[in-house]
């Protein structure tokens, strides 16, 4: 893209971005992004953030969300990981590592020491342009720790993730409806319409 083109572009964003009412709020409340509002929607909706829940927020730069359920969650654990580092949050023990290592994995079954109520992701791969590709690299993030979930959650445990409605939409769907009773998807507000995003909910494993 020519210069000017992505400076127009660039402004435009930015333009967009000062008069969105999330973008505003999230400033005033000390929200370090916009996304905080997703999940206080997600939150006023299935109500899974209790002031003693074990949460691990995966994805979690630069931290909106880990910010919200620290509000929350005063007497419980909450584990954040990014593969990049975010500044620190009171209650909140961040790991930065990538979510497909071994590595990664260890430190979460090491840091919660048995299972965990809830699973909060907001993973999304690094955009590349092209919108179709971004969307499947984003759905496998959310396929990864779908597999993952069952090993970790407690019986009754919540499962809430990002996903694209894109072309393998429906994978995820069908191993949600393998691995859990309870399946619906839901899109805050605050997600902008133009994003093909929408949040998955799960709960109850089906090993029950
Ligand atoms: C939309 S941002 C999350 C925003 C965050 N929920 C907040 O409220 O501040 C998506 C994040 O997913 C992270 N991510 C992407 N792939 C990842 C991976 N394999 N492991 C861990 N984090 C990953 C990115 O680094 C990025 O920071």
């Amino acid at each position: 893209m020519k210069k000017s083109k992505r400076t127009k572009k660039s402004n435009s964003w930015k333009i967009k971005q000062h008069r969105d009412p999330f973008f505003k709020k999230s400033k005033i409340l000390g929200y370090r992004s916009r996304a905080s509002f997703k999940l206080i929607e997600l939150n006023k909706k299935f109500k899974f953030l209790k002031s003693n829940t074990k949460l691990l927020d995966l994805g979690s730069y630069p931290g909106s969300w880990s910010q919200v359920a620290s509000k929350t969650i005063t007497n419980g654990k909450i584990l954040s990981i990014d593969i990049k580092n975010i500044s620190p949050i009171k209650n909140v023990n961040f790991y930065k590592g990538d979510i497909f290592k071994k590595t990664t994995k260890n430190k979460i079954k090491d840091f919660f020491d048995g299972k965990l109520e809830v699973i909060i992701s907001d993973m999304a791969a690094n955009t590349t342009g092209n919108k179709s590709l971004d969307s499947i690299r984003t759905n496998q993030l959310c396929l990864e720790i779908l597999n993952l979930s069952s090993k970790i959650l407690i019986p009754d445990g919540v499962f809430v993730s990002k996903v694209f409605m894109g072309e393998d939409f429906d994978e995820i769907k069908n191993l949600a409806e393998i691995l859990f009773k309870e399946i619906k998807f839901f899109k805050p507000l605050s997600s902008r319409n133009e994003s093909k995003e929408t949040y998955i909910h799960c709960r109850i494993l089906k090993t029950l």
